[in-house]
Protein backbone atom coordinates (compact mmCIF):
# COMPACT_ATOMS: atom_id res chain seq x y z
CA UNK A 1 0.00 0.00 0.00
CA UNK A 2 1.32 3.36 -0.72
CA UNK A 3 0.92 6.08 1.64
CA UNK A 4 1.82 9.58 2.66
CA UNK A 5 2.54 11.77 5.34
CA UNK A 6 -0.49 13.67 6.58
CA UNK A 7 -0.40 16.32 9.12
CA UNK A 8 -3.54 17.24 10.81
CA UNK A 9 -4.91 19.55 13.38
CA UNK A 10 -7.12 17.58 16.06
CA UNK A 11 -9.44 20.23 18.13
CA UNK A 12 -8.83 18.86 22.01
CA UNK A 13 -9.79 20.97 24.37
CA UNK A 14 -12.72 24.13 24.36
CA UNK A 15 -11.32 27.40 24.96
CA UNK A 16 -12.94 29.87 27.47
CA UNK A 17 -10.91 32.84 26.31
CA UNK A 18 -8.08 32.81 23.39
CA UNK A 19 -7.12 30.06 22.16
CA UNK A 20 -3.62 28.87 23.28
CA UNK A 21 -1.13 25.63 22.30
CA UNK A 22 -3.94 23.39 24.85
CA UNK A 23 -7.01 23.94 22.71
CA UNK A 24 -5.50 21.80 19.56
CA UNK A 25 -2.83 19.39 18.70
CA UNK A 26 -0.46 18.61 15.95
CA UNK A 27 -0.19 15.40 14.64
CA UNK A 28 1.53 13.40 11.99
CA UNK A 29 0.70 9.80 10.38
CA UNK A 30 0.33 7.96 7.14
CA UNK A 31 -2.56 8.28 5.05
CA UNK A 32 -3.31 5.32 2.25
CA UNK A 33 -3.16 6.95 -1.37
CA UNK A 34 -5.56 4.18 -2.20
CA UNK A 35 -8.40 5.64 -4.24
CA UNK A 36 -12.25 4.09 -4.19
CA UNK A 37 -14.58 4.72 -7.27
CA UNK A 38 -15.13 8.37 -7.39
CA UNK A 39 -12.28 9.24 -4.90
CA UNK A 40 -9.86 11.94 -5.28
CA UNK A 41 -6.63 12.88 -2.70
CA UNK A 42 -6.03 16.32 -2.46
CA UNK A 43 -3.17 18.79 -0.99
CA UNK A 44 -4.38 21.71 0.84
CA UNK A 45 -2.38 24.93 -0.15
CA UNK A 46 -4.57 27.34 0.93
CA UNK A 47 -6.65 27.17 4.44
CA UNK A 48 -9.51 29.95 5.54
CA UNK A 49 -9.97 31.40 9.32
CA UNK A 50 -12.71 32.32 10.24
CA UNK A 51 -14.82 34.01 12.63
CA UNK A 52 -17.37 31.01 12.82
CA UNK A 53 -14.31 28.56 13.99
CA UNK A 54 -14.68 29.88 17.36
CA UNK A 55 -18.40 30.22 17.62
CA UNK A 56 -18.33 26.65 17.21
CA UNK A 57 -16.28 26.16 20.24
CA UNK A 58 -19.48 27.35 22.44
CA UNK A 59 -20.35 24.47 24.02
CA UNK A 60 -24.00 25.23 23.62
CA UNK A 61 -25.34 24.74 20.01
CA UNK A 62 -24.80 27.88 17.54
CA UNK A 63 -26.55 29.00 14.04
CA UNK A 64 -28.02 25.38 14.00
CA UNK A 65 -25.44 23.57 14.56
CA UNK A 66 -23.61 21.48 17.45
CA UNK A 67 -20.65 22.19 18.65
CA UNK A 68 -17.36 21.64 17.01
CA UNK A 69 -16.41 17.79 17.84
CA UNK A 70 -13.49 17.25 20.21
CA UNK A 71 -10.85 15.24 19.09
CA UNK A 72 -11.77 15.68 15.62
CA UNK A 73 -9.83 17.64 12.52
CA UNK A 74 -10.62 21.53 12.71
CA UNK A 75 -13.58 21.67 10.32
CA UNK A 76 -12.84 24.83 7.45
CA UNK A 77 -12.74 25.48 3.81
CA UNK A 78 -9.51 25.02 1.82
CA UNK A 79 -8.12 25.29 -1.46
CA UNK A 80 -6.20 22.30 -2.76
CA UNK A 81 -5.08 20.63 -6.01
CA UNK A 82 -5.15 16.89 -6.97
CA UNK A 83 -2.72 14.88 -6.49
CA UNK A 84 -4.09 12.05 -7.51
CA UNK A 85 -7.46 10.91 -8.99
CA UNK A 86 -9.89 8.39 -9.83
CA UNK A 87 -13.16 10.24 -10.25
CA UNK A 88 -14.19 11.49 -14.00
CA UNK A 89 -13.73 15.12 -14.88
CA UNK A 90 -10.70 15.18 -12.12
CA UNK A 91 -7.30 15.39 -13.27
CA UNK A 92 -4.26 15.86 -11.40
CA UNK A 93 -3.44 19.76 -10.27
CA UNK A 94 -7.19 20.71 -11.21
CA UNK A 95 -8.06 23.25 -8.41
CA UNK A 96 -10.81 22.15 -6.14
CA UNK A 97 -12.10 23.85 -3.35
CA UNK A 98 -13.16 21.60 -0.16
CA UNK A 99 -14.55 21.53 3.55
CA UNK A 100 -11.86 18.98 4.36
CA UNK A 101 -10.68 21.34 7.30
CA UNK A 102 -7.09 21.55 8.69
CA UNK A 103 -5.31 18.73 7.02
CA UNK A 104 -2.21 18.77 4.47
CA UNK A 105 -4.04 15.90 2.58
CA UNK A 106 -7.21 13.99 2.26
CA UNK A 107 -8.99 11.64 0.32
CA UNK A 108 -12.27 12.74 -0.26
CA UNK A 109 -15.47 11.28 -2.83
CA UNK A 110 -15.60 14.05 -5.74
CA UNK A 111 -19.23 14.92 -4.58
CA UNK A 112 -17.47 16.76 -1.61
CA UNK A 113 -15.74 19.02 -4.05
CA UNK A 114 -15.96 22.34 -5.63
CA UNK A 115 -14.47 22.54 -9.00
CA UNK A 116 -11.85 26.25 -9.12
CA UNK A 117 -11.36 27.94 -12.66
CA UNK A 118 -8.43 29.66 -12.16
CA UNK A 119 -9.03 31.84 -15.24
CA UNK A 120 -11.42 33.61 -13.39
CA UNK A 121 -9.48 34.95 -10.79
CA UNK A 122 -6.75 33.57 -8.58
CA UNK A 123 -7.93 30.53 -6.76
CA UNK A 124 -7.86 32.26 -2.92
CA UNK A 125 -10.90 33.97 -3.94
CA UNK A 126 -12.89 30.96 -3.21
CA UNK A 127 -12.54 32.04 0.37
CA UNK A 128 -12.89 35.14 0.42
CA UNK A 129 -14.64 37.71 -2.50
CA UNK A 130 -16.40 34.68 -4.51
CA UNK A 131 -16.63 32.45 -1.75
CA UNK A 132 -18.60 32.23 1.79
CA UNK A 133 -17.23 36.02 2.90
CA UNK A 134 -18.26 37.25 -0.44
CA UNK A 135 -21.73 35.67 -0.51
CA UNK A 136 -22.33 36.76 3.26
CA UNK A 137 -21.41 40.61 2.05
CA UNK A 138 -23.72 40.59 -1.02
CA UNK A 139 -26.77 38.58 0.18
CA UNK A 140 -26.41 40.40 3.50
CA UNK A 141 -26.11 43.84 2.19
CA UNK A 142 -28.87 43.50 -0.64
CA UNK A 143 -31.18 40.86 1.16
CA UNK A 144 -31.38 42.57 4.56
CA UNK A 145 -29.59 45.86 4.00
CA UNK A 146 -31.46 46.70 1.04
CA UNK A 147 -29.62 50.32 0.28
CA UNK A 148 -31.02 52.83 -1.60
CA UNK A 149 -28.29 55.94 -3.61
CA UNK A 150 -27.90 58.07 -1.29
CA UNK A 151 -28.77 56.58 2.17
CA UNK A 152 -26.53 56.24 4.87
CA UNK A 153 -24.83 53.10 5.25
CA UNK A 154 -22.29 52.15 8.39
CA UNK A 155 -20.59 48.93 8.44
CA UNK A 156 -18.71 47.48 11.74
CA UNK A 157 -15.84 44.75 10.59
CA UNK A 158 -15.17 47.50 8.07
CA UNK A 159 -11.46 46.48 7.27
CA UNK A 160 -11.96 42.75 7.05
CA UNK A 161 -12.94 39.87 4.88
CA UNK A 162 -17.12 40.26 5.01
CA UNK A 163 -16.63 44.15 5.65
CA UNK A 164 -14.34 45.33 2.91
CA UNK A 165 -16.65 43.91 0.83
CA UNK A 166 -19.75 45.42 2.12
CA UNK A 167 -18.34 49.12 2.21
CA UNK A 168 -17.83 48.58 -1.99
CA UNK A 169 -20.79 46.74 -2.38
CA UNK A 170 -22.61 49.29 -0.55
CA UNK A 171 -21.04 52.31 -2.58
CA UNK A 172 -21.84 50.50 -5.66
CA UNK A 173 -25.25 50.86 -4.89
CA UNK A 174 -24.71 54.64 -4.71
CA UNK A 175 -24.62 54.61 -0.88
CA UNK A 176 -22.82 57.40 1.12
CA UNK A 177 -20.66 54.83 3.68
CA UNK A 178 -19.10 55.09 6.64
CA UNK A 179 -16.39 52.13 8.07
CA UNK A 180 -15.73 51.16 11.69
CA UNK A 181 -11.94 49.76 12.11
CA UNK A 182 -9.99 49.57 14.88
CA UNK A 183 -6.60 51.81 14.33
CA UNK A 184 -5.78 55.08 12.01
CA UNK A 185 -3.89 52.39 8.78
CA UNK A 186 -7.40 50.66 8.68
CA UNK A 187 -9.29 53.57 8.21
CA UNK A 188 -7.24 55.43 6.00
CA UNK A 189 -7.31 52.33 3.69
CA UNK A 190 -11.21 52.06 4.10
CA UNK A 191 -11.37 56.00 2.80
CA UNK A 192 -8.33 55.86 0.35
CA UNK A 193 -8.27 52.51 -0.91
CA UNK A 194 -12.12 51.62 -0.99
CA UNK A 195 -13.43 54.85 -1.05
CA UNK A 196 -15.80 54.96 1.68
CA UNK A 197 -16.67 58.19 2.58
CA UNK A 198 -15.90 58.55 5.98
CA UNK A 199 -13.87 56.11 8.42
CA UNK A 200 -14.00 55.45 12.00
CA UNK A 201 -11.55 54.03 14.56
CA UNK A 202 -13.65 52.84 17.32
CA UNK A 203 -10.56 52.16 19.33
CA UNK A 204 -10.35 56.11 19.94
CA UNK A 205 -13.15 56.16 21.79
CA UNK A 206 -13.88 55.01 25.63
CA UNK A 207 -17.90 54.51 25.08
CA UNK A 208 -20.55 54.02 22.51
CA UNK A 209 -22.47 57.65 23.40
CA UNK A 210 -19.20 59.54 22.06
CA UNK A 211 -18.53 57.29 19.17
CA UNK A 212 -22.45 57.62 18.27
CA UNK A 213 -22.15 61.02 18.76
CA UNK A 214 -19.37 61.22 15.87
CA UNK A 215 -21.28 58.93 13.35
CA UNK A 216 -24.20 61.55 13.87
CA UNK A 217 -21.87 64.46 13.38
CA UNK A 218 -19.96 62.77 10.47
CA UNK A 219 -23.51 61.16 8.87
CA UNK A 220 -26.72 62.79 10.09
CA UNK A 221 -28.09 59.30 11.04
CA UNK A 222 -27.72 55.30 9.81
CA UNK A 223 -30.05 53.70 7.47
CA UNK A 224 -28.60 50.71 7.34
CA UNK A 225 -26.31 49.25 9.39
CA UNK A 226 -24.25 46.21 8.71
CA UNK A 227 -23.31 44.80 12.01
CA UNK A 228 -19.99 42.65 12.00
CA UNK A 229 -18.79 43.34 15.45
CA UNK A 230 -21.83 44.31 18.43
CA UNK A 231 -20.65 45.68 21.46
CA UNK A 232 -19.64 48.81 21.72
CA UNK A 233 -20.33 49.79 18.23
CA UNK A 234 -23.66 48.49 18.03
CA UNK A 235 -24.90 50.59 21.25
CA UNK A 236 -23.65 53.56 19.47
CA UNK A 237 -25.17 53.14 16.46
CA UNK A 238 -28.78 51.74 17.25
CA UNK A 239 -29.78 55.32 19.31
CA UNK A 240 -28.85 57.36 16.12
CA UNK A 241 -30.78 55.16 13.11
CA UNK A 242 -33.18 56.79 11.01
CA UNK A 243 -36.66 56.29 10.12
CA UNK A 244 -37.02 52.83 8.82
CA UNK A 245 -33.49 52.00 9.39
CA UNK A 246 -32.45 48.23 8.34
CA UNK A 247 -29.96 46.68 10.72
CA UNK A 248 -28.24 43.34 9.82
CA UNK A 249 -26.64 41.56 12.37
CA UNK A 250 -23.67 39.75 10.07
CA UNK A 251 -21.54 38.85 13.76
CA UNK A 252 -20.76 39.79 16.76
CA UNK A 253 -17.20 39.09 16.67
CA UNK A 254 -16.81 41.50 20.28
CA UNK A 255 -18.41 38.74 22.18
CA UNK A 256 -16.98 35.43 19.98
CA UNK A 257 -13.98 35.19 22.67
CA UNK A 258 -14.96 34.96 26.86
CA UNK A 259 -18.47 36.62 25.81
CA UNK A 260 -20.13 33.09 23.96
CA UNK A 261 -20.59 31.45 27.60
CA UNK A 262 -21.30 34.36 29.11
CA UNK A 263 -22.64 37.77 27.05
CA UNK A 264 -21.97 41.21 27.99
CA UNK A 265 -24.35 42.85 28.96
CA UNK A 266 -25.17 46.66 26.93
CA UNK A 267 -27.69 49.19 27.08
CA UNK A 268 -31.68 48.07 26.35
CA UNK A 269 -31.98 49.75 22.92
CA UNK A 270 -34.72 48.12 21.32
CA UNK A 271 -37.11 51.13 22.26
CA UNK A 272 -35.19 53.20 19.67
CA UNK A 273 -36.21 50.12 17.25
CA UNK A 274 -39.85 51.58 18.27
CA UNK A 275 -39.55 54.72 17.47
CA UNK A 276 -37.64 54.47 14.37
CA UNK A 277 -40.35 51.46 12.74
CA UNK A 278 -36.52 49.77 12.24
CA UNK A 279 -35.77 46.47 11.20
CA UNK A 280 -33.08 44.30 12.40
CA UNK A 281 -32.45 41.06 10.82
CA UNK A 282 -30.14 38.04 11.09
CA UNK A 283 -28.54 36.63 8.68
CA UNK A 284 -26.71 33.27 7.92
CA UNK A 285 -24.45 32.77 4.82
CA UNK A 286 -25.74 29.32 4.32
CA UNK A 287 -29.23 30.46 3.97
CA UNK A 288 -27.81 31.52 0.53
CA UNK A 289 -25.70 28.92 -0.59
CA UNK A 290 -28.51 27.80 -3.09
CA UNK A 291 -27.83 31.16 -4.75
CA UNK A 292 -24.13 31.24 -4.82
CA UNK A 293 -23.93 31.43 -9.07
CA UNK A 294 -26.33 34.45 -8.62
CA UNK A 295 -23.65 35.97 -6.60
CA UNK A 296 -20.78 35.21 -8.87
CA UNK A 297 -22.42 35.96 -12.04
CA UNK A 298 -22.59 39.73 -10.96
CA UNK A 299 -19.56 39.85 -8.63
CA UNK A 300 -16.86 38.06 -10.79
CA UNK A 301 -16.92 39.98 -13.63
CA UNK A 302 -15.99 43.20 -11.69
CA UNK A 303 -13.48 41.34 -9.90
CA UNK A 304 -11.78 40.41 -13.04
CA UNK A 305 -11.86 43.99 -14.35
CA UNK A 306 -10.10 44.82 -11.02
CA UNK A 307 -13.44 47.04 -9.80
CA UNK A 308 -13.30 45.05 -6.12
CA UNK A 309 -10.48 45.40 -4.11
CA UNK A 310 -9.85 41.82 -2.81
CA UNK A 311 -7.17 42.36 -0.40
CA UNK A 312 -5.75 38.93 1.50
CA UNK A 313 -3.05 38.78 4.36
CA UNK A 314 -1.43 35.78 4.00
CA UNK A 315 0.19 33.55 7.01
CA UNK A 316 3.11 31.23 6.12
CA UNK A 317 2.42 27.89 7.07
CA UNK A 318 0.75 25.22 8.20
CA UNK A 319 1.79 25.06 11.98
CA UNK A 320 0.62 28.63 12.09
CA UNK A 321 -3.07 27.77 11.67
CA UNK A 322 -4.08 28.12 15.78
CA UNK A 323 -2.22 31.07 16.16
CA UNK A 324 -3.77 32.59 12.76
CA UNK A 325 -7.22 31.96 14.19
CA UNK A 326 -6.62 33.94 17.33
CA UNK A 327 -5.27 36.64 15.52
CA UNK A 328 -8.48 37.44 14.00
CA UNK A 329 -9.31 38.52 17.54
CA UNK A 330 -6.27 40.91 17.64
CA UNK A 331 -7.30 42.59 13.97
CA UNK A 332 -3.63 42.90 12.54
CA UNK A 333 -4.55 41.37 9.47
CA UNK A 334 -6.95 43.16 6.56
CA UNK A 335 -9.21 42.04 4.47
CA UNK A 336 -9.59 37.87 3.71
CA UNK A 337 -7.40 36.18 6.85
CA UNK A 338 -5.76 32.84 4.90
CA UNK A 339 -2.82 30.58 5.82
CA UNK A 340 -0.83 29.34 3.23
CA UNK A 341 0.44 25.63 3.50
N1 LIG B 1 -23.64 35.52 9.28
C1 LIG B 1 -22.79 34.86 8.50
O1 LIG B 1 -23.15 33.97 7.72
C2 LIG B 1 -21.34 35.23 8.57
C3 LIG B 1 -20.43 34.78 7.60
C4 LIG B 1 -19.09 35.22 7.67
C5 LIG B 1 -18.69 36.04 8.72
N2 LIG B 1 -19.62 36.40 9.65
C6 LIG B 1 -19.26 37.30 10.75
O2 LIG B 1 -18.80 38.50 10.19
C7 LIG B 1 -17.81 39.08 11.02
C8 LIG B 1 -16.55 39.33 10.20
O3 LIG B 1 -16.05 38.08 9.73
P1 LIG B 1 -14.79 38.06 8.75
O4 LIG B 1 -14.58 36.66 8.33
O5 LIG B 1 -14.96 39.12 7.75
O6 LIG B 1 -13.61 38.44 9.75
P2 LIG B 1 -12.66 39.70 9.65
O7 LIG B 1 -13.51 40.93 9.71
O8 LIG B 1 -11.74 39.55 8.51
O9 LIG B 1 -11.80 39.58 10.97
C9 LIG B 1 -12.34 39.89 12.19
C10 LIG B 1 -12.13 41.39 12.54
O10 LIG B 1 -12.97 41.68 13.62
C11 LIG B 1 -12.44 42.78 14.32
N3 LIG B 1 -12.56 42.53 15.75
C12 LIG B 1 -12.03 41.51 16.46
N4 LIG B 1 -12.32 41.63 17.76
C13 LIG B 1 -13.05 42.77 17.87
C14 LIG B 1 -13.65 43.46 18.96
N5 LIG B 1 -13.55 43.01 20.22
N6 LIG B 1 -14.33 44.62 18.70
C15 LIG B 1 -14.43 45.09 17.45
N7 LIG B 1 -13.88 44.50 16.37
C16 LIG B 1 -13.21 43.35 16.59
C17 LIG B 1 -10.97 42.92 13.92
O11 LIG B 1 -10.85 44.11 13.14
P3 LIG B 1 -10.43 45.53 13.82
O12 LIG B 1 -8.96 45.64 13.66
O13 LIG B 1 -11.19 46.49 12.99
O14 LIG B 1 -10.84 45.47 15.25
C18 LIG B 1 -10.74 41.72 13.02
O15 LIG B 1 -9.88 42.00 11.95
C19 LIG B 1 -17.61 38.10 12.18
O16 LIG B 1 -18.40 38.53 13.26
C20 LIG B 1 -18.13 36.79 11.64
O17 LIG B 1 -18.58 35.92 12.64
C21 LIG B 1 -20.90 36.01 9.59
Amino acid sequence: MTTITQQQWIYRRQPVGQITAEHYELVEQQLSTTLGDGEVLIEARWFSVDPYMRIGQSTKPTYDTDPHPLNTVQQGAVVAQVLASNAPGYAVGDWVQSYTGWQTHARVHASGLKRIDPALAPVTTALGVLGMPGRTAWFGLTESGKPHAGEVVVVSGAAGAVGSLVVQFAKRHGARVLGIAGGPAKCDWLRNTLDADWAIDYKAYSDADTLGAEIKRLTGGVDVYFDNVGGMATDAIIPIINRRARIVICGQISQYSGGLETPELGPRLLHHMLYQRATIQGMLARDYLHRMDEMIRIVAPWVKAGGIVFEETVIDGFAQLPAALNSLFTGEHRGKLLVKA
